[in-house]
């Protein structure tokens, strides 16, 4: 039987909830070709968000191609080039052939390779060995949403996953300004940017000095919020025969902060543990939450081991709700050392993405299961 809950996937149809607002000013601004900022922890929900958005631009507007690449795994400017034309060019193909024609009209002087796998279900090229060495300029390649819009006679929306990946290229800045000097021209395509490093995305999208100052509208993306997730884990149950107390889908959302992919993977564990037809319990939410604590334990108890005795004791504080670091007190409770210390350790745990720094400066756990460990089995 298919489980009514899903976490680790991209959220869509049934599995997805609220987000009304955001949707809409998404939609909104892909229509009106305006550039977006999606900033916020991982597994908030951005790659759903988008996905969602895109969804309902296609059935509204037929003279749209969407094109959506994640380039978690580029490591170089290169691969992003590559991920980058692959991505577009697929948006604009509807079969192999279109793809082959695309590739060998727009990019052919790059030499590329194209290949085919399983089965003929996904096509991609690759650059030739030349591609390094050519001196070649990328301008095709960066200008390709625009060259396609012409066309197509289309509007282009190009979307990009865990953009501040970028900041690890070579020479990032050269890298950002030449992104920026082509995308900025292009009249008929909209850019969509987001990811998960908030101190990483702030810096390429609101330094002053920075190519991609002022580049579009920046979103933070919130998480869902508790009245949004009773009724949607009531519905799930309900949709399968089972049923629960608005008071225990309220507790799976408390418990897990409100924090998307995991109120699904607790709501799950719940679910689970309920017998068929009947009414999920107390009991059993309590037993689902230190059943997925002890699963997620070792993963862990491996993050504290990498980390220092002051770093923990900062997690330690943070978990706690403390909000002066450097007063004696906490300085001396949770061992930090000096307040000196304070900048370092918050950054060393901001860049380990076990914080986050809310607006107005407050600082919170990113993982509300991880601080739970931290502050009832670890301490
Ligand atoms: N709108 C939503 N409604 C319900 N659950 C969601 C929603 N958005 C995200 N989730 C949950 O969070 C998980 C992670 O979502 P995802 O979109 O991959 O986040 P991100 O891209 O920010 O890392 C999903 O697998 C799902 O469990
Ligand atoms: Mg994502």
């Amino acid at each position: 039987m298919e489980t009514p809950f899903l976490y680790g996937r991209i959220a869509e149809n049934e599995n997805f909830t609220d987000r009304d607002s955001e949707v809409e000013f998404l939609v909104r601004n892909f229509e009106s070709l305006i550039n977006t900022i999606i900033i916020s922890p991982r597994r908030w929900g951005k790659t759903s968000l988008v996905n969602k958005a895109a969804r309902i631009l296609r059935e509204k507007e037929a003279d749209v191609l969407i094109c959506q690449v994640d380039i978690f795994n580029c490591r170089t400017e290169e691969e992003f080039y590559t991920a980058f034309a692959n991505a577009v060019l697929r948006s604009a193909a509807t079969a192999w052939e279109e793809f082959v024609r695309g590739v060998k009209k727009y990019l052919g002087q790059l030499a590329p390779i194209v290949s085919m796998s399983d089965e003929g279900q996904t096509y991609e090229f690759s650059f030739g060995l030349s591609f390094k060495d050519a001196n070649l300029s990328y301008d095709e390649i960066l200008d390709l949403p625009q060259t396609i819009a012409n066309d197509k006679g289309k509007k282009v929306i190009v979307c990009i996953d865990e953009f501040q990946n970028i900041n690890e290229y070579g020479d990032s800045p050269a890298f950002q300004r030449k992104l920026r000097a082509h995308w900025q021209k292009h009249s008929s395509v909209a850019y969509c940017l987001y990811g998960s490093k908030r101190h990483m995305l702030l810096d390429i999208f609101n330094s002053y000095n920075m190519p991609f100052y002022k580049f579009g509208d920046i979103l933070f993306l919130q998480k869902i919020k508790k009245e949004e997730w009773i009724p949607f884990i009531s519905r799930r149950f309900a949709d399968t025969g089972k049923r629960i107390a608005p008071e225990l889908s309220g507790l799976i959302a408390d418990k897990m902060r409100n924090h998307p992919y995991y109120t699904q993977q607790l709501s799950q564990q719940v679910w689970l543990r309920t017998p068929p037809d009947a009414e999920c319990t107390l009991a059993i939410v309590e037993e689902a939450f230190r059943a997925l604590i002890d699963q997620l334990s070792l993963l862990f108890a491996n993050i504290v081991d990498a980390l220092t005795p002051r770093q923990i004791g900062f997690l330690l504080a943070v978990a706690d709700g403390v909000t002066n670091f450097s007063s004696r007190e906490v300085l001396e409770r949770y061992k930090l050392g000096t307040s000196s210390n304070i900048k370092n350790l918050r950054n060393a745990t901001l860049e380990k993405d076990l914080i986050d720094l809310l607006p107005g400066g407050r600082i919170e756990m990113q993982d509300p299961a991880f601080e739970y460990w931290l502050k009832h089995v670890y301490r």
